[in-house]
Formats: structure tokens, sequence, C-alpha cells
């Protein structure tokens, strides 16, 4: 039974959601965060030799990144969510949004609003808030915070991918109520988080 109820902040799948599992054979959470880190393996790869720096603030690019990272193990990978989790907006809003998010980052930019790495982690949190798909969000989220934080401000990645984020640890908690603070605009704990980088 795919079940990841028992990892604190993560969304559980409804059964039209599941549906879209391209292995059929799958029975255990563990199976699945294996085929889908491959996945991600791979689909990074893959991007990271395609990448074209002014397409990242784009919503087409923000879809085809969680495309490239999700898109061998779930049908719906690239696609908004359809349907109301306990984390994230109405899933009619998603793409606007999203397409203001990108808007604001890209004035972010433009008038340097925020210092880099504060730039960087408010987009972070707000995109993750949003949580645009189905699934894949905590992943897609951290993902996309690094290749902006590389393309657009010139800083060191924080690699997220290499923090163990995904497993129920104390980092993981500490990383979720990080995000629930900055939900209740405290940004200064995912603020620690960006600086013990
Ligand atoms: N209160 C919250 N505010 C903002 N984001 C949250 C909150 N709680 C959890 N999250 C994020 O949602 C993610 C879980 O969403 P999910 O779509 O299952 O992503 P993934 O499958 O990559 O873990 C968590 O990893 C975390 O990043
Ligand atoms: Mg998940």
């Amino acid at each position: 039974m795919i079940t990841n109820e028992n990892v604190e902040g993560a969304t559980p799948l409804d059964p039209d959601e599941l549906a879209g599992l391209k292995f059929k054979h799958i029975t255990t959470q563990s199976q699945l965060d294996e085929l889908e880190q491959a996945n991600i393996v791979t689909g990074l790869l893959w991007l990271k030799k395609n990448i074209v720096r002014e397409d990242v603030l784009t919503i087409n690019f923000a879809m085809d990144l969680h495309k490239a990272l999700f898109k061998n193990v779930w049908g719906w990978a690239g696609t908004f969510r359809l349907t109301e989790k306990n984390i994230g907006i109405d899933p009619l809003q998603v793409s606007v949004a999203l397409r203001n998010l990108l808007d604001d980052l890209s004035a972010w930019i433009e008038f340097n609003t925020y210092p880099p790495f504060e730039a960087v982690l408010r987009f972070h949190h707000q995109l993750v808030k949003i949580h645009p798909f189905p699934n894949g969000n905590g992943r897609f989220s951290r993902i996309y915070a690094d290749i902006i934080a590389e393309k657009h401000f010139a800083l060191k990645p924080v690699q997220w991918g290499g923090r163990n984020l995904d497993k129920m640890t104390q980092t993981r908690r500490d990383y979720i109520n990080s995000l629930r603070a900055a939900d209740g605009g405290d940004l200064s704990l995912l603020f620690e988080l960006y600086r013990t980088n």
C-alpha cells in the first residue's frame, strides 16, 4: 500500500492521481521513492544540459521542470493539480498564482528588491505554498530555487537533495517548521537553513 502519511508535511494522493502511476507493480512507498529519485537524477542531468537562462522565469519552464523530474513515474507530471490538498491554494488559482510569482521574481531581480538569497528563499517558500502539482512539490520547489540561485543570482545552490529531507528526520521536521513559520510571515528559520549552506 502506498502511503506517505507518516511523513510530516507530505501531500496524500487521491485515487485519480494514483491512477497516473506508470509502474503498476509498485506496492510500497519506498519503491515509489526509489523510482522517483531515479527519475529526478536523470531528469536533472537532461535539464542541466538544456537549460536556457531566459526561460527559467516562465511558466512553461516550471511545467517542463516538474515533467523532467517525474515523467517516468507519473502520467500527470508537468500538469497542474486539479484537486484540493491540505497545503496549497485553490487548484483553479494555480496558474495565475504561479504566473504572478514568476512576475514578482522577475521584478525582484530587475530592481534588486531583496538581497539575493532572500529573493531565492521567498520564491522557494511561495512556490511550495502554491503547491502547483499533485505531488513532488517539495522536491520541485527546492530544485527550482537552486536553479534560480545559480542562474539569476550567481549564488551557490543549496543542493537540498543532499539534505535528506524526504524521510521523516529531524532535518525534515526543522525544514517543515521553517516553512510553517514562513507561512506566518517569519522567514528567520528558513534563513537559517539557507545560511547553513
Ligand atoms: N505548511 C507548509 N507550508 C509550505 N510548504 C509546506 C508546508 N508543509 C509542507 N510543505 C511542503 O510541501 C512538501 C510536500 O508536498 P509534496 O507535493 O508531497 O512534495 P514531495 O512529494 O516532493 O515531498 C514538503 O516537502 C514541503 O516542502
Ligand atoms: Mg510527496
